[in-house]
């Protein structure tokens, strides 16, 4: 089997991304790309069933490799996204913060620093039917230098040199858009940070959990 490591941890994705309750029902979706392959979960089905061999192979180009089941329908953005950047491994989900922060902004606010994180302020991909060309699209876009975006009516979506690191992210900018949605909803005004300092904070992550003879996560 093509990828066998690479389909296993898709599964073994999509597992996390339940247990951590970051997806409600099928709604969301893993890939892995190795050199001009990529693996990607199997569209519908439940995470508690799939198996390694149900998730499939495609080349960059869309053409089907390996596999008997209908591949994510989101299966253009995630070849559209690999295209455009050096990720590895693309997670899509639909959590509930970053879902509703989507519809009331167009960028996230900086009102947390962790924003920085994802190469700095976060863009709202504007609304297109789900697994449409427009679609793959504009999420490409929203995704330029930065390793997160929020799908407008949809979602939230990351990415890395790792589906660890990627699927590692989703709960970060969970956090951030709960936050920012939370001070919102007070009504008062909301501190947020100036370019400079988001440059700053930007600056510290770059090294931030990086120990001495540890592996990163
Ligand atoms: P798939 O099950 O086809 O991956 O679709 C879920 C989804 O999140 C669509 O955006």
């Amino acid at each position: 089997m093509l990828m066998e490591k690479e389909r296993q941890e898709i599964v073994d994705t999509c597992l996390f991304m339940q247990r951590e309750g970051l997806i409600v029902g099928t709604a969301g979706n893993v890939s892995i790309r190795k050199d001009d392959l990529v693996a990607i979960s199997p569209s519908g089905v439940p995470y508690e069933t799939m198996t390694a061999e149900d998730v499939v192979v495609y080349d960059m180009d869309g053409n089907h490799v390996e596999g008997v089941l209908k591949p994510s329908s989101e299966l253009p953005l995630h070849l559209s996204v690999y295209h455009a950047t050096d990720a590895k491994a693309i997670t899509h989900n639909h959590a509930p913060a970053s879902t509703a922060l989507g519809l009331v902004v167009d960028e996230i606010p900086t009102s947390h620093y962790y924003s920085a994180m994802f190469g700095g302020q976060i863009r709202v991909a504007p609304y297109a039917g789900f697994g449409s060309d427009d679609l793959a699209k504009f999420v490409t876009e929203a995704l330029k230098d930065r390793t997160g975006a929020l799908m407008k009516n949809h979602g939230a979506i990351t990415i890395g040199p790792t589906a660890s690191k990627a699927v590692n992210m989703l709960p970060i900018l969970e956090y951030v858009c709960e936050i920012h949605l939370r001070a919102m909803a007070t009504g008062a005004p909301i501190a947020l940070l100036s370019d400079e300092q988001m440059e700053n904070a930007k600056a510290g992550m770059a090294n931030y959990g990086k120990q001495p003879g540890r592996d990163e996560k």
